[in-house]
């Protein structure tokens, strides 16, 4: 059987991820350990910092029988110039799945390329798959949406940088025909190739998709959503960037424009007093840290389906 990764939202079905959702609410519900992976290794490879990701792995490989393996690239040969071919045929014959977390999307899929087994995607500069799959698990238990149809009614509303978060999160809305807004400043809109790309899925799924710089769209929304302005790989943009998206941060006068039912969610690590105030992180704290948490179960469910 030839092996599956996930290394973009576009890899996955809808059938597949109301699946994989299915799975998460089942593992979250029992908090059963299971032994399915006994004797597999699951190996890390990260590039950046990680708190939720890498640890959230780690506790799902060791909960469902298995070993997680940590290759901090500081310490693989690949920082000495192997290249990216020979590293994952050579892990494919140590391991039963890969993790990465890299700066470039274009090094996670030459690894899927060459890897013979599952390579997943842990974070990118375009994608973090793993990411929504516990947001929408969270919109969905904190909404009390049963089903994608039920979904459909929720109003999404991500504000601030369209980054690897936001793409996602795009991704994911278009190909489950959600009702999804995107905020975010002209000059930090989503590129040509990520609406091109959503485009093609939201005409089949006749998702509600408003991408725009008009802080008012977040009128009526059902969920807020944001994540830092400063992604890992742009701190040379720090001036420039707080400037331009503090219009953008999500505060109590923000909220005001809001549905009654409101929730807020931040995937973490927040930036308090940048992108959400720390109010707002303290008012919301029930959704934010339950969707830290639903990244261990959906995690699981992910490793289950893919490996
Ligand atoms: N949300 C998220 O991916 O967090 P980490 O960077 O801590 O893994
Ligand atoms: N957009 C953030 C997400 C961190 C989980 C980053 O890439 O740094």
């Amino acid at each position: 059987m030839s092996k599956k990764d996930l290394v973009s939202i576009y890899d996955l079905g809808v059938e597949e991820i109301s699946a994989l959702l299915e799975e998460a609410f089942r593992l979250k519900s029992k908090k059963k350990y299971l032994d399915v992976f006994k004797g597999k290794a699951l190996g890390m490879v990260f590039e950046k910092p990680s708190t939720r990701t890498r640890v959230s792995f780690s506790a799902a490989m060791i909960q469902l029988g298995g070993l997680p393996v940590s290759l901090e690239s500081e310490n693989l040969q690949r920082k000495r110039g192997e290249s990216i071919q020979d590293t994952a045929v050579v892990l494919s014959s140590y391991l039963s799945g890969l993790v990465i977390r890299t700066f470039r999307h274009c090094d996670i899929e030459e690894f899927a390329k060459y890897s013979k087994i599952p390579v997943i995607n842990a974070l990118s500069d375009k994608e973090h798959p793993c990411q929504s799959l516990a947001d929408i698990m969270t919109i969905m238990e904190l909404h009390g949406a049963k089903t994608i149809e039920d979904l459909k009614k929720v109003k999404i509303v991500y504000i601030g940088d369209s980054n690897n978060v936001a793409n996602s999160l795009l991704a994911i809305s278009a190909v489950l025909g959600l009702n999804f807004t995107l905020v975010s400043p002209q000059q930090y809109l989503p590129k040509k190739d990520i609406l091109d790309k959503a485009s093609e899925y939201i005409s089949l799924s006749k998702a509600e998709i408003k991408i725009t710089s008009d802080i008012d769209e977040i009128k009526d929304a059902d969920v807020v959503y944001t994540d830092v302005w400063i992604s890992m790989g742009y701190e040379n943009e720090k001036k420039n960037r707080k400037r331009i998206f503090m219009p953008y941060q999500v505060n109590k006068e923000l909220l005001k424009k809001t549905s009654s039912k409101c929730i807020v969610l931040h995937c973490l690590p927040a930036i308090r007093g940048d992108e959400i105030t720390a109010e707002v992180m303290d008012k919301y704290r029930y959704s934010i840290f339950t969707q830290a948490e639903n990244r261990l179960h959906s995690q699981k469910a992910i490793l289950l389906h893919f490996l």
